[in-house]
């Protein structure tokens, strides 16, 4: 029920905090508003964009700033901002403050999901320049013209640019924006800072080159098509490094790498847990196990299994487990999942999360069995977007560190 449709009509806000998915909350006539491209403590002038006299909510845009907060800096793209793409949610915010912003969120999410009081604090990554051109994979819409561009906010429609100041430089992002591509409905470009490597993808099919090497972790790794692989260039190694940190795996141990991609744990891993070690990785995606398996052909201990990880942990065969690293899709492992690992009963549990409301949900979970959040690092990998990447260290009710 959204009664009379307000959308295009103004509203007057004093901008209250962030909130989860790049806007902020305000109040209008007693009715919430989620505002974007507005900052807390801002007053604002805002366009409705979604909602009516019965919604119990809205969402606006900010098109006047009446005072500015100290982090509002002008916005690097003539596309982003009100009515513009949908790919960048802090352009009008410096980097720190939408690493402030985002911390504030990963803290809200796990006080109300999970019930966990925790400082946090969002870290830069090697690899951008403050805050741009790190994105290495992107995707394109073509519209009915055979012109291709990025997708407005909520909507189908195509927003026209002429470049994207968040995309890698090897992306040439310019080149692809500047093409007509007729009868094509989407568009995919994924590069490999390390090798220069380029894949374009038109509705799925590759043009010319169809996989990447990709470089993390002292390894190599092949990546096809549009097959899973983080899009900022330092995020690999600095999420290895921040798994490893945490779990601290030792010879001998058993790791099961749950939603395991192409093996980038399970191979990055492998060698701390020396010839008497193993791996157990699961992944569902059959190109990901393809490509894992030639990753990983020089890695004895690591058994791949080509399943999805609900089933195979169902599947009552699963080996011992002393270490486990969870690095699920956007929704999240769920409580099924959560249940079999505890389970398993392993020592820790690494969980890599690319979205911290799944996270909370699951760490409410692993606290609800006993569990409990020992140490977060939460990881700058996709600047000026309203994503962020947590690795969160769970283990059985200690409290303490990891023993
Ligand atoms: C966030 S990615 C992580 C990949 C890998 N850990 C990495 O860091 O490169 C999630 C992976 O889970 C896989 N996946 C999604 N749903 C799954 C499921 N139910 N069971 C197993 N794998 C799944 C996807 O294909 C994808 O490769």
């Amino acid at each position: 029920m959204t009664g009379t449709s307000l959308v295009g009509t103004d509203v007057e806000l004093t901008v209250g905090p962030v909130a989860h998915g790049g806007h902020c909350v305000g109040r209008s006539e007693g009715r919430v508003v989620f505002v974007r491209h507005a900052l807390p403590g801002e007053q604002v002038r805002a366009v409705v964009t979604e909602g009516g006299t019965a919604s119990r909510y809205l969402r606006a845009d900010a098109v006047a700033v009446v005072s500015a907060a100290p982090d509002r800096v002008p916005q690097r793209c003539p596309v982003a901002g009100p009515g513009g793409c949908g790919g960048c949610d802090w352009q009008h915010v410096s980097v720190e403050g939408q690493r402030a912003l985002k911390a504030e969120v990963v803290a809200e999410q796990l006080r109300r999901l999970a019930g966990v009081e925790r400082a946090v604090q969002v870290e830069a990554v090697p690899g951008d320049a403050a805050g741009l051109g790190w994105r290495t994979r992107l995707r394109l819409a073509v519209d009915r013209e055979g012109r291709a561009g990025l997708r407005r906010h909520r909507s189908h429609q195509v927003v026209h640019l002429a470049d994207c100041p968040l995309s890698h430089p090897a992306v040439e992002v310019g080149s692809l924006l500047a093409r007509r591509w007729p009868g094509a409905g989407s568009l995919a470009v994924a590069v490999s800072v390390a090798t220069g490597d380029r894949v374009v993808l038109v509705d799925g099919v590759a043009q010319g080159r169809s996989r990447l090497a990709e470089h993390a972790a002292g390894r190599s790794w092949r990546v096809t098509g549009d097959g899973f692989w983080q899009v900022h260039p330092g995020a690999a190694d600095a999420l290895v490094d921040a798994v490893r940190a945490q779990l601290r795996p030792r010879p001998g141990e058993q790791l099961v790498d749950l939603y395991a991609g192409v093996g980038l744990f399970a191979g990055a891993l492998a060698d701390d847990l020396g010839p008497a070690g193993g791996v157990d990785a699961v992944e569902a995606a059959a190109g990901a196990v393809r490509d894992a398996r030639r990753n990983l052909h020089d890695r004895p201990g690591v058994r791949l299994h080509e399943a999805r990880v609900d089933r195979w942990l169902r599947g009552g065969t699963v080996p011992r487990a002393d270490v486990v690293v969870l690095d699920p899709p956007r929704i999240g492992a769920g409580a099924e999942v959560v249940r079999r690992i505890v389970g398993l009963g392993p020592r820790a549990v690494a969980y890599v999360a690319c979205d911290p409301a799944a996270l909370a949900r699951d760490v409410g979970t692993f606290r609800g069995l006993g569990w409990e959040l020992t140490a977060l690092r939460a990881l700058d990998t996709f600047p000026l977007t309203h994503h962020v990447e947590c690795v969160a260290l769970l283990q059985r009710g200690t409290g303490g560190e990891i023993s």
